[in-house]
């Protein structure tokens, strides 16, 4: 009996040795969890870079979503010749196989399109007949997957609408053919590029939460499948993609600028978030906040969303003075729900966008990771009681 305990007590301490509370990182802040060639951030000057270039010069440059996840993919831009071939390519995957459209005509039409998506990513496994695990292959499946976000997404909401889901038509492109399956309608041409430029700024961003799920999962040596199903899910959460959502029920339910002020500090006076603000690795505004907000102010001026963009403007204002001095400013998902509503986007189809275009990132990391692959297995702080004997169940 005294050998087992000194046993057990010599376990929990070589256990605890190389647990320290000092190596522990809550929400793995700080902690370098990959190498990437694909994306990265300088959270203290605000900039995003995109394989080295700046998102600013993406943006502006008029890179469509297309061309961008072309580079996330192969490592370099496309030329005039290699990107017509490629959007040729992407537009005729974007039908989906009729079991599945069956399939999504049982989903519940209460059903969120974020659970939705994540179902029918998971189920386009089973339509997956080819057993090939090759680098290709699974090129392959990254971009079949992104090309289909978009046809589950229209197709649901249609089909929860009682309406007819549309064809998808290959002339568009993959934004303007999006609005297009959503609405029955073609997109203007401004309404078009304003939801490309929406895609490209949130194609990637280095190691957020719903990247790092989708590795954890593809380090296993699981599926494109599972791991892009698991990127789904995370990125449903408020504190993540979840927030665009959340941002336009504040700003509705404030309803007046001047009411702006009393309502952040009641939240904050209940230590309550004020969603579309603050961002693990930004410490400066958000330069996609920035970009969106400059395409949100466009796109309210003279129709009904005005106000809701001088509510967020408001906002903005009483956060900096605010919050500011903690390095908490506007993040991505301040502005993209004035567009998306402005465009007549229902709010629960504001995160499925996200998703829409952060598939191409997330299959991108899954790619590049599976290259030099290790399995995601970290270790947890025990703070449980020490080593001690099992009572059998009678002794209990
Ligand atoms: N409103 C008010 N206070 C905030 C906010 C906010 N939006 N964000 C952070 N803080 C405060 C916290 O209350 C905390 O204060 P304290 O130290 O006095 O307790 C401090 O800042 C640190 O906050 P954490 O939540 O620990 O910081 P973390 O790095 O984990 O936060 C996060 C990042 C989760 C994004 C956070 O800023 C947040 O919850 N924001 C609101 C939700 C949101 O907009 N999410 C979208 C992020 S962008 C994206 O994922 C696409």
């Amino acid at each position: 009996m005294p050998e087992a305990k000194s046993n057990a007590d010599a376990l929990l301490k070589s256990v605890m040795d190389n647990k320290t509370p000092e190596s522990y990182s809550p929400g793995l802040e700080g902690v370098v969890a990959a190498k990437s060639k694909l994306c990265s951030i300088d959270g203290a000057a605000g900039k995003l870079y995109y394989m080295g270039y700046p998102i600013e010069e993406v943006v502006n440059g008029s890179a469509t979503y297309e061309e961008v996840a072309y580079l996330f993919w192969h490592g370099r831009l496309p030329n005039v010749k290699e990107l017509e071939a490629f959007k040729d390519e992407f537009s005729k995957l974007r039908t989906l196989p009729q079991q599945v459209m069956d399939f999504i005509k049982l989903l519940p039409h209460t059903c969120h399109p974020m659970d939705a998506l994540r179902t029918i990513v998971s189920l386009l496994a089973a339509f997956d007949h080819n057993p090939e695990r090759s680098p290709e292959a699974n090129l392959n499946r990254a971009i079949a997957l992104t090309v289909r976000f978009p046809t589950i997404v229209a197709a649901f909401h249609r089909l929860r609408q009682n309406q007819t889901p549309v064809e998808p038509d290959p002339k568009l492109s993959h934004a303007a053919n999006f609005l297009y399956m959503l609405f029955g309608e073609k997109p203007d041409d401004t309404t078009a590029k304003v939801m490309d430029v929406a895609m490209v700024l949130h194609l990637d961003h280095e190691m957020n939460a719903s990247t790092f799920s989708s590795l954890v999962t593809a380090s296993t040596l699981s599926d494109m499948y599972s791991a892009i199903s698991a990127g789904v899910g995370t990125l449903k959460g408020p504190l993540h993609g979840g927030a665009n959502e959340a941002v336009l029920k504040m700003l509705l339910e404030i309803g007046d600028p001047a009411r702006v002020e009393t309502y952040v500090d009641d939240a904050l006076a209940k230590k309550k978030k004020i969603m579309g603000f603050g961002h693990r690795m930004y410490k400066a505004y958000d330069p996609r906040a920035r970009l969106l907000k400059e395409y949100a102010r466009r796109a309210s001026e003279k129709t009904k969303a005005s106000r809701l963009f001088q509510i967020t403007e408001r906002i903005e204002e009483v956060m900096i003075q605010k919050k500011g001095k903690q390095g908490i400013f506007p993040n991505v998902d301040l502005y993209s729900g004035i567009i998306y509503h402005q465009m007549g986007i229902p709010t629960d189809i504001f995160t499925p966008i996200f998703a829409i275009a952060r598939v191409a990132g997330w299959t991108a990391h899954v790619l590049e990771y599976w290259q030099e692959n290790r399995l995601f297995r970290p270790n947890a702080l025990y703070i449980g009681p020490a080593a001690r004997k099992f009572p059998p169940l009678a002794q209990r």
